[in-house]
């Protein structure tokens, strides 16, 4: 006896969408074709008319990670409830590396952390120093199931920035061993002496965020850190990019034989710096800041193209408590604007398929065989998932998101499962949404109600092939 028939649904794969059942038994995928050839199952879903797509991979969440003073609103439950009803299905959080302090060790701390996930996770390995002691746990770090990495290029007065020496040899080291090294690309010295000199002409209204990291300091650090993979020959990952000038590094890179990967994320698809412009600015900090017109379409364009290959949320949710909370009010209680004083970071894991669906495919701008290479078989390639995850096709998890293409809702925080009182898409009307997710074969989200348990999640033990 199966488990679950879902009947009826058009199947969508990267290279093609067509009418077929799907047969699930005992968490995985047992058969696609016709439930006429399949024998009963304990549970029927019709998805006629509706899409039904892998279920999403997110590689970039920031859940129980304290930054900048700031604790952030989601923990590994209800970060992965959020995501479930976005038909997240499995994601990647990031260890809180120290330095001076085993990057094993965090790996272990993270993964007791994310045991209460209703969903699989991974975890990417951060690197903030390469001292002899951490860059010779990279080999049992790959062997663990980790082998993806962070490292950033710049926050130095947080304490989390790597110098070029260190990057270089989590490079070379990684090379050795199969570990695919990411950054966050900023240039620290255009980014922090533009801070410093803000401060000294008291500029310190939101928009000058942005203009403390123009797009030049992402394209440089892009340019260095694509000429180390060069040099090194190790495979490479771009987190969050933002800027038309970083893409085209990028995209030379490419064309002259590099593996360098790239994300882009829901927010520098649908948001510029005009946001900057507004009362609640600070709600829209993130690093990379948000970019111009050009940009936005830049990176649509980009995955169009297969530049860019993955979307990440870069989920990091903060009350708006938390992001004024080291603001001063004037006598009327209003925040006063100081950019140099907010936690950097906004939501994305549960709104980013709807975004996709309504900018992205209902626009024309991709296929809705795009949205299921960018969010689901890419990620899977790229971070060591797949066959495991990404695809539907016999053997593969039973992880599944159906889609209604024609129902239309308004984005509200009133609605979303992010645990704060606002939304940075609050407002906006899309066209299709993800109305059941499936996880390893349990339907854990229908009628708008989540139905899956704490502790349901795997992590997952990753190997990358690329
Ligand atoms: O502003 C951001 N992106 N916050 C999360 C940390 C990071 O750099 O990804
Ligand atoms: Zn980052
Ligand atoms: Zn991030």
């Amino acid at each position: 006896m199966l488990d679950l028939i879902i009947k009826n649904g058009t199947v969508v794969t990267p290279w093609s969408s067509f009418k077929a059942d799907i047969a699930v038994k005992d968490s995985v995928i047992e058969a696609v074709g016709a439930a006429s050839l399949f024998g009963r199952a304990k549970r029927e879903i019709d998805a006629e008319g509706m899409y039904v797509l892998p279920g999403i991979i997110d590689p970039h969440t920031h859940f129980e990670s304290p930054f900048m003073g700031c604790k952030g609103a989601l923990d590994f439950y209800s970060g992965s409830i959020a995501g479930a009803f976005g038909g997240v299905t499995t994601f990647i959080d990031f260890t809180n590396s120290r330095a001076g302090h085993s990057v094993m060790a965090s790996i272990r701390e993270r993964r007791e952390e994310m045991s209460k996930s209703c969903i699989d996770y991974g975890v990417h390995a951060k690197f903030v120093e390469a001292e002899r002691p951490v860059l010779d746990e990279i080999k049992s770090i790959v062997e663990y199931g980790c082998p993806s990495f962070k490292m950033f290029m710049t926050y130095k007065k947080e304490g989390v920035m790597i110098d070029d020496e260190g990057m270089l040899s989590v490079m070379a080291e990684a090379k050795k061993w199969g570990g695919l090294p990411g950054v966050h690309a900023e240039n620290n010295a255009i980014a922090e002496s533009n801070v410093e000199k803000f401060i000294e002409e008291g500029r310190l209204e939101w928009e000058y965020f942005a203009k403390s990291k123009p797009n030049l300091c992402e394209m440089e650090a892009v340019q260095r850190v694509v000429l180390y993979a060069r040099y090194t020959g190790c495979p490479l990952y771009i987190f969050h990019l933002s800027t038309a000038e970083g893409l085209s590094v990028i995209k030379q890179a490419q064309s002259e034989g590099v593996k360098v990967f790239t994300e882009t994320c829901p927010h520098y698809l649908t948001l510029t710096r005009e946001k900057y412009k507004q009362k609640d600015g600070h709600l829209y900090v993130m690093s990379p800041p948000l970019r111009g017109e050009q940009d936005l379409e830049a990176m649509w364009r980009g995955l169009g193209d297969g530049s860019i290959s993955i979307i990440g949320s870069d989920d990091c949710t903060y009350s708006i408590e938390e992001k004024e909370m080291f603001l001063e009010r004037d006598a009327e209680g209003n925040v006063k604007q100081d950019f140099t004083k907010i936690a950097n970071g906004v939501q994305g894991i549960e709104a980013r398929l709807m975004l996709l669906l309504e900018e992205g495919v209902n626009k024309g701008r991709i296929t809705l065989n795009k949205l299921c290479e960018i969010t689901s078989y890419n990620p899977a390639k790229t971070f060591g998932l797949y066959p495991q995850k990404g695809i539907i096709q016999k053997g593969s998890d039973a992880d599944l998101v159906i889609i209604d293409p024609d129902k239309v809702r308004e984005i509200s925080h009133e609605t979303l499962h992010h645990k704060v009182n606002y939304s940075i898409y609050d407002g906006r009307s899309v066209k299709g949404w993800p109305v059941v997710t499936i996880h390893r074969g349990r339907v854990i989200v229908e009628n708008g109600e989540f139905l899956g348990s704490r502790g349901d999640g795997r992590f997952m033990k990753r190997k990358i092939r690329l």
